[in-house]
């Protein structure tokens, strides 16, 4: 169990305690609640076998891959990680429950006493300076178990052998991974928890050991997020324990289910936001909206997870350079993991090109871990800004449509001064060019133009928070109940086409904080006056921001006007390394907004705390910290 939902089943209990049903309210902590465990400092960036090869991957392939990765001089620009994905498995033996190798399609893997070991594998990777990644599942099964079942490498022998997820052998397969076998980073599927029904055809026919699904993929409410929470914790646990040096990665795949998207950050390096791309326009909108809007679930340590690229395949493949190049761009101002996943034994240059634009992966790989922010947002075009540790900004203009689509780009959404010229530098032609107060630029058909950007800075002595996502840590966003989020691209099911019902995602995370709008995606509002700078967030939450050396906090803060809940007064508080340094009265709808100043100097943790009295069973309040910011 996490530090934070410890925490939360201790004001759950003191909440039973009370007369009215008031809510848990969250309580200043004085300490860093995200992860910060493993060796994702940065985005994770490599190649995975999964979407070039599926479970037909083999040594030779993989080995060729990490060859191409060193020769074409990716791993130098900082594609290092080589993941292993879903197919390397022959079976788990029974008389020590030890996993075996399919030496088949891994013949270095084999030994004289037939216990197989990937040993070798990984130690030619490391001598190429480059770093090794293995597949495995939380629950009994893995996918392919369920959805290759073509494969001719699925693993083999009696129902007990043939399983081959984590439950039930967390430490023992781990240390196996990691202590013996060297790996460095762990792709964590779920599967097993989620497919493998007792009653189910496919158990039936398979001859599975069947599980009570704890994923409903079709259903929120049927799934069991605090439970998969849980299991992933648990996972988090053991290879924390085998990994004393810290050099390890856990990407969890549960693919924005059960509510990941809120708890991810808690519990491991990177989380998928959402189920798996595939390679057309449709599937990059879908992966991409479930992740754009989360920045402020993001950053160093922690990472919102889209999938891995596919570029090179379908819409995005050499005959598509517009559309590959906005995939990577769009995932690199993200800061989601950079996986390559295409033969890269046969990679044309102009794809080369594209996953070697260091220009983008120096934005992808800046130490601030501030993922971009959506500073412009239409079902049209969206104007992605991030904010590089320098200060300096980078911006992407993304258009969605199949049509060409005019663009403005307004100092005001770079948050530069409107009167001083900005310079721009496209980071894939390099070209440069410079206009003052707005600019128009023309987007071709799902063209994305990113530049990186120098002006002068609205707030000359300082940063809104808005431009930090990377040092803020949502502790609790005060989403009562887990909701559906509305804003994620609805594709044709690639699956199950329009059989399916429109694919209706069950990823939660509606109502979560969010930089320069609020929970809900309006405008930050307070008392009939707008804020283009702020977080906005649901009472009763707790934003915790790391104070790298700046004296003062101010905000302009109150009820949203779009609160659904009306009736209620909310109180703001500050603090500083646990400690209160500013605190309003009770502020209620139609209250005009506050000023609230704080002195921070030398503390290293800011707190910030929206509290109101409603009721468990009431609509939340919307509060907003307007033109939050961090001051010299
Ligand atoms: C799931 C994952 C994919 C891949 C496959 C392997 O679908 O989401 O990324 O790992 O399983 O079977």
């Amino acid at each position: 169990m996490t530090l934070k939902t410890k925490l939360l089943i201790a004001g759950a209990v003191m909440a039973l305690a009370m007369p009215f049903s008031a809510l848990a309210q969250p309580v200043a902590k004085g300490v860093w609640l995200g992860n910060t465990d493993g060796a994702a400092k940065t985005p994770p960036m490599g190649w995975n076998s999964w979407n070039a090869f599926r479970t037909e991957v083999d040594e030779a392939k993989v080995m060729g891959a990490a060859q191409a990765l060193v020769d074409d001089g990716l791993a130098k620009k900082g594609y290092t990680y080589v993941n292993l994905d879903d197919g390397w498995w022959l079976k788990r033996r029974l008389t020590d429950g030890r996993m075996i190798i399919r030496t088949q399609i891994f013949p270095s893997a084999s030994t004289t006493d037939g216990n197989t070991s990937f040993r070798g594998f990984t130690d030619r990777l490391h001598g190429m300076g480059l770093k090794a990644g293995l597949y495995t599942d939380v629950g009994h099964n893995a996918c392919s178990q369920a959805y290759d079942l073509h494969s001719p490498n699925l693993p083999e022998g009696t129902a007990e052998e043939r399983q081959v997820g984590l439950d039930g052998h967390v430490s023992q397969d781990i240390n196996l991974y990691f202590k013996e076998w060297g790996f460095d980073y762990l792709k964590v599927d779920a599967c097993g928890l989620a497919d493998f029904a007792p009653d189910s055809k496919l158990v039936k026919d398979n001859g599975y050991i069947g599980l009570t699904p704890e994923i409903d993929r079709a259903s929120l409410n049927r799934t069991d997020s605090a439970r998969v929470e849980q299991r992933y914790a648990a996972v988090a646990a053991a290879l924390k324990q085998a990994n004393p040096d810290n050099d390890y990665v856990f990407s969890m795949c549960n693919w924005g289910m059960a509510n990941v998207r809120e708890w991810g950050k808690d519990v491991g390096s990177s989380w998928r936001t959402s189920s798996d791309i595939t390679p057309n326009w449709s599937s990059m909108l879908h992966n991409y909206d479930s992740a754009v809007k989360r920045a402020l679930y993001a950053g160093p340590g922690h990472w919102n997870d889209p999938d891995i690229l596919f570029i090179g395949a379908g819409d995005f493949d050499a005959d598509h350079l517009t559309e590959a190049r906005t995939h990577f761009t769009l995932w690199a101002m993200m800061n989601a993991p950079l996986l390559i996943s295409y033969d890269l034994r046969k990679a044309p240059q102009s794809l080369l090109d594209i996953w070697g634009n260091s220009d983008l992966i120096a934005v992808n790989q800046d130490p601030a871990g501030n993922q971009a922010i959506v500073a412009y947002d239409s079902d049209d075009a969206q104007i992605l800004v991030k904010t590089m540790a320098d200060g300096h900004k980078v911006v992407a203009l993304f258009n969605r449509t199949a049509s060409p689509a005019k663009v403005n780009l307004l100092a005001s959404h770079l948050k530069l001064k409107g009167d001083a010229p900005i310079q721009l530098t496209d980071l894939w032609s390099k070209a440069g060019s410079t206009f003052t107060g707005e600019t128009e630029v023309e987007l071709a058909p799902h063209e994305t133009r990113v530049f990186s950007v120098q002006g002068a800075r609205e707030l000359g002595d300082g940063v809104y928070l808005s431009e930090i996502p990377g040092a803020i840590n949502v502790a609790d966003d005060g989403v009562r109940e887990p909701q559906l989020d509305p804003t994620v691209h609805r594709m044709i099911d690639p699956w199950a086409g329009t059989h399916s019902g429109g694919s209706r995602p069950q990823y939660a995370g509606w109502g979560g904080a969010q930089a320069d709008m609020t929970p809900y995606a309006q405008a930050l509002q307070i008392a009939d006056h707008t804020y283009d700078s702020g977080i906005g967030v649901l009472g009763n939450s707790l934003l915790q921001v790391k104070n790298d050396g700046y004296a003062t906090f101010r905000a302009t803060v109150g009820m949203d006007d779009s609160t659904p809940n009306r009736d209620r007064a909310v109180t703001f508080a500050v603090y500083a390394d646990g400690k209160l340094v500013a605190k309003t009265p009770p502020l209620k709808f139609g209250d005009a907004a506050r000023d609230i100043a704080a002195d921070i100097a030398g503390h290293k943790i800011i707190e910030l705390l929206a509290t109101d009295d409603s009721a468990a069973n009431e609509q939340p309040v919307v509060v907003t910290w307007g033109l939050a910011r961090l001051q010299k």
